[in-house]
């Protein structure tokens, strides 16, 4: 069998504080395959985020990664240098933050953004490169692309600021995606199709994806299997659907019984959830 693209084994990480260090991530591990979605639940603080932030190295001071090791194709990533491991964000892992500001660049045009975009991953020129542009935006629910390409993304809402995040990530067509709670603040509609954007891209180009939600209907709905968080481990992983409906975890049951109804999805609503 071949290795993963990415394994964490172990995981440690630390946070420096005043009385001492504290324990952030307390042994996460799992691995992800080509073509696979790993929806990343749980509660708030658990520790989803800084998981992310550490497998692309963007864990800062006061954080730091204290033990364990993350591979991703064969290569240990905790090892690489800075510049290594900027070609690798570049390239191959591209990560979708809950603030789409951390992607964005405030003094660039969206059109601008994009293009470069297009130009570094595709032998066109530009005029082809804006055709993309605006095909891409449309991909991702943006409405009028063509007039949003001229705008600075202070002058986008939160929402169409993400999308414009997301449609980049799209295209770097990396192998992998990380992606950090990116359509909590969307609306139903325009998560949907964001979320038939990712499985397009996961089934044409086998791209594996982390999804971090607090959404189980989300995760239930785009992940193969699920990962469960809790404190700074990852307490429980399997097959999505079977982890929903048969939570061997005391957390796992906390967490699918603490969310709110109306984000049930229709499928999980109707898994017999009257465990006690
Ligand atoms: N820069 C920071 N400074 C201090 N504490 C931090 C920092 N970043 C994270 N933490 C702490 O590390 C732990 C893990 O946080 P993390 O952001 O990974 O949680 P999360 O699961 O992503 O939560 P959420 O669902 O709210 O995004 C939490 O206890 C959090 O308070
Ligand atoms: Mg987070």
């Amino acid at each position: 069998m071949s290795a993963p693209l990415l394994e964490i084994r172990r995981l440690r990480a630390e946070l420096a504080t005043r009385n001492g260090p504290l324990n952030m991530l307390d042994d996460v591990s799992f691995t992800l395959d080509p073509g696979r979605v790993l929806g990343l639940v749980g509660e708030s603080g658990s520790g989803k985020s800084a998981t992310a932030f550490a497998i692309m190295g963007l864990l800062d001071p006061p954080a730091r990664v204290v033990g364990g090791s993350i591979r991703f194709a064969g290569r240990d990533l905790l090892g690489l240098k800075e510049a290594e491991m900027r070609r690798l964000r570049g390239n191959r892992i591209a990560m979708i933050f809950q603030d789409p500001m951390m992607t964005l660049n405030p003094v660039l045009t969206i059109g601008a953004q994009i293009v470069e975009t297009v130009l570094a991953h595709a032998p066109v020129g530009r005029a082809e490169a804006r055709r993309r542009a605006r095909d891409v935006l449309g991909r991702v629910g943006v409405p009028g692309p063509e007039e949003r390409l001229s705008c600075h993304p202070h002058q986008l809402s939160g929402g169409l600021r993400q999308r414009v995040a997301i449609a980049i990530a799209l295209l770097h067509e990396p192998d992998l995606i990380i992606a950090d709670e990116p359509t909590t603040a969307l609306d139903a509609t325009i998560q949907a199709q964001i979320l038939r954007e990712i499985r397009d891209l996961v089934a044409e180009h086998r791209t594996a994806v982390l999804w971090i939600t607090h959404d189980l209907s989300v995760a239930e709905d785009l992940a193969d299997e699920i990962a469960v968080m809790y404190a700074g481990r990852v307490v429980e992983t399997g097959p999505a659907a079977a982890l929903l409906r048969r939570p061997a975890h005391p957390y796992t049951v906390g967490l699918i019984a603490s969310q709110p109804q109306g984000q049930r999805g229709s499928r999980l609503c109707s898994a017999p959830l009257g465990l006690t």
